[in-house]
């Protein structure tokens, strides 16, 4: 199953991608998770992203298309993935729609969080994740259960990202509604879309989510995993009894006018019987009679 989690800058797609992964066995692909592994390594993209993401801008779609298409080809994402902020452009989604179409991969789920801009700077301002491991937390909504010890991995370190502050997010935000936003009628013009409501508690997201994902079309993957040996007898099965079907609602379909016929051919003697013969013997009678009242005159 491969996704796409849609929403503005702390929207939860970061902590619900978290949940998902497990429960369904997905890998959370995050570029933005990338860009700052990138940018914590010194590489060339990273200080090319650098100032940018401090800034609250977009990093340049080359940079984060080639980031994507690189991560999608590992082993660990052929199971399926989570799209974790990306895409974030139209030029994004369309080169994403052009890589899996390459890939013979397809999308299940473009899902939105709809979360508002008010509520947004408060979670983010209040996010911090743990150094260790990178589970996320929230000075008030999200809490570790032991003070200052990591749920997941028990470490003490924790870290709060460069670019939580208001003002970046204020940024953030606007590139979110300038530039992401538009790529919400682009999947909702390909049917995709789903919109859940990112405000309700933590456990309520996630459970609209595995309502969606639970949902019978998200196991439509599985099928494309078989062998191609076993598919196509399945697949030639399935189109048997169709074809059966039709055959059977054919001949259906041709006795019926046939009946009317039949019905037809069997009420017309009698008709016949009543009407034609004794209407020709009475005229003849009639002739007849006619006659013999002409001749007697
Ligand atoms: P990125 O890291 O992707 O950041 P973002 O999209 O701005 O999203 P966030 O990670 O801030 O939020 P989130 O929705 O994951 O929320 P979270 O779950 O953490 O991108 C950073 C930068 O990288 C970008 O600005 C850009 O420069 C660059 N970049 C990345 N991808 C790019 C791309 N494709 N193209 C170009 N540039 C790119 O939750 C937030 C907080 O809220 C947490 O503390 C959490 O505990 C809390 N919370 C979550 N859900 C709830 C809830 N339901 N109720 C209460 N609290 C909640």
């Amino acid at each position: 199953m491969n996704i796409v989690l849609l929403g503005p800058p702390g929207a939860g797609k970061g902590t619900q991608a978290k949940r998902i992964e497990e429960k369904f066995g997905l890998i959370q692909l995050s570029t933005g998770d990338m860009l700052r592994a990138a940018v914590a390594s010194g590489s060339e993209i990273g200080l090319k992203a650098k100032a940018i993401m401090e800034a609250g801008q977009l990093v340049p779609d080359e940079v984060v298309i080639a980031l994507i298409a690189d991560r999608i080809d590992r082993p660990d994402a052929k199971r399926g993935f989570i799209l974790d902020g990306f895409p974030r452009t139209t030029k994004q989604a369309e080169a994403l729609d052009r890589m899996l179409a390459e890939k013979g991969i397809k999308l299940d789920h473009v899902i939105e969080m709809k979360v508002d801009d008010a509520l947004l700077v408060d979670r983010i301002a209040g996010r911090y994740t743990c150094a260790k491991c990178g589970a996320g937390y929230h000075d008030r909504n999200q809490r570790p259960r032991v003070e200052g010890v990591c749920d997941a991995c028990g470490s003490t370190e924790f870290r709060r990202r460069a670019d939580d502050n208001a003002e970046t997010v204020s940024k953030r935000l606007q590139a979110y509604h300038a530039q992401t936003a538009p790529i919400l009628p682009y999947y909702r013009a390909q049917g995709a879309l789903k919109t859940i409501d990112g405000m309700a508690p933590i456990d309520a997201v996630t459970g609209a989510l595995v309502r969606i994902l639970a949902a019978p079309t998200a196991k439509a993957p599985a099928a494309k995993t078989r062998p191609a040996a076993k598919a196509k007898p399945k697949a030639a099965a399935k189109s048997r009894p169709k074809a059966k079907r039709r055959a059977k609602t054919a001949p259906k379909k041709a006795k019926r006018p046939v009946k009317p016929k039949d019905k037809r051919k069997a009420k017309r003697p009698v008709p016949a019987a009543r009407r034609k013969v004794p209407r020709r013997a009475a005229r003849a009678a009639a002739g007849r009679r006619s006659g013999a009242r002409r001749k007697s005159r």
